[in-house]
């Protein structure tokens, strides 16, 4: 396999901050993570009409906002105009939908690691992860461990890898794809994150012997976790880290 970082990171990682505990891809929920204990999160992010890089899951946003339509339409100063912590509960009303360099900021306050997963609209695979990357390597702070860089899409990560080969990558996927091993190397992946319900121990055992880390998305249960840390995977995202940082800190 070609020389690629390859991070250890810990054994939970809280999902889009702690996204059980409060609303997902806020500054509340990545403050949320760091009181529970967490010491990495993962976040979700994409770009803005104008091109701002925000902490944000889906292309719409009906669902975590009081806004309509597609985030990729919207500028960053209209987005700010935009509740993203109401619909989660009253006491969020207000949180918005941070920029990456916002985001940033509080993770060096709060002493976080970072999975950011690049999750760009459709069409805008390459710009997204070239905009991504570069605020990352201008912003990133010295005094944390370097963000692992994650998505769906493979031109995202050959770009990152163009625009910032420091960084380590991973692959997410729902269901391990047959050609994964050549797409390990010719990314030079450091980890593939696999959705738990699809995930085979056999699955898991190959990826690791081909030098690859296995993550897996989402778990919420203990003994759910400690099966799959049995079969040698590294690390789960959750919403409710805290649930299971009681049994693997
Ligand atoms: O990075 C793991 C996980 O976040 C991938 O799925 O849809 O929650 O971004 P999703
Ligand atoms: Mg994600």
């Amino acid at each position: 396999m070609t020389e690629t970082p390859h991070p250890v990171l810990p054994k939970v990682i809280g999902h889009r901050g702690a996204a059980g505990h409060a609303p997902e891809n806020t500054l509340a929920s990545l403050e949320k993570a760091a009181a529970l204990g967490v010491r990495w999160v993962e976040f979700d992010v994409q770009l803005s009409a104008d091109r701002v890089v925000v902490l944000f899951h889906d292309e719409r946003l009906e669902r975590t906002t009081d806004g309509k339509g597609a985030v990729a339409d919207w500028t960053w100063g209209d987005l700010q105009g935009l509740d993203a912590g109401g619909w989660f509960g009253a006491v969020f009303a207000g949180e918005r939908a941070p920029s990456l360099e916002q985001a940033v900021a509080a993770l060096t306050r709060l002493g976080l690691g970072a999975v950011v997963e690049i999750k760009p609209c459709a069409g805008w695979e390459a710009e997204t992860a070239e905009v991504a990357a570069g605020v990352l390597k201008e912003i990133w702070p010295a005094a944390l461990p370097p963000p692992l860089v994650s998505s769906f899409k493979e031109e995202c990560l050959e770009v990152v890898r163009r625009v910032a080969p420091e960084y380590a990558l991973a692959l997410n996927v729902f269901k391990l794809p047959r050609g994964w091993k050549q797409k390990a190397r010719s990314l030079g992946l450091a980890a593939i994150h696999c959705r738990e319900n699809k995930l085979t121990q056999k699955q898991v055992g190959a990826m690791i012997a081909e030098g690859v880390t296995v993550r897996a998305f989402c778990i919420d249960d203990t003994a759910r976790a400690e099966e799959l840390y049995g079969w040698g995977v590294e690390g789960v995202f959750s919403d409710f880290p805290d649930r299971l940082l009681v049994v693997s800190p």
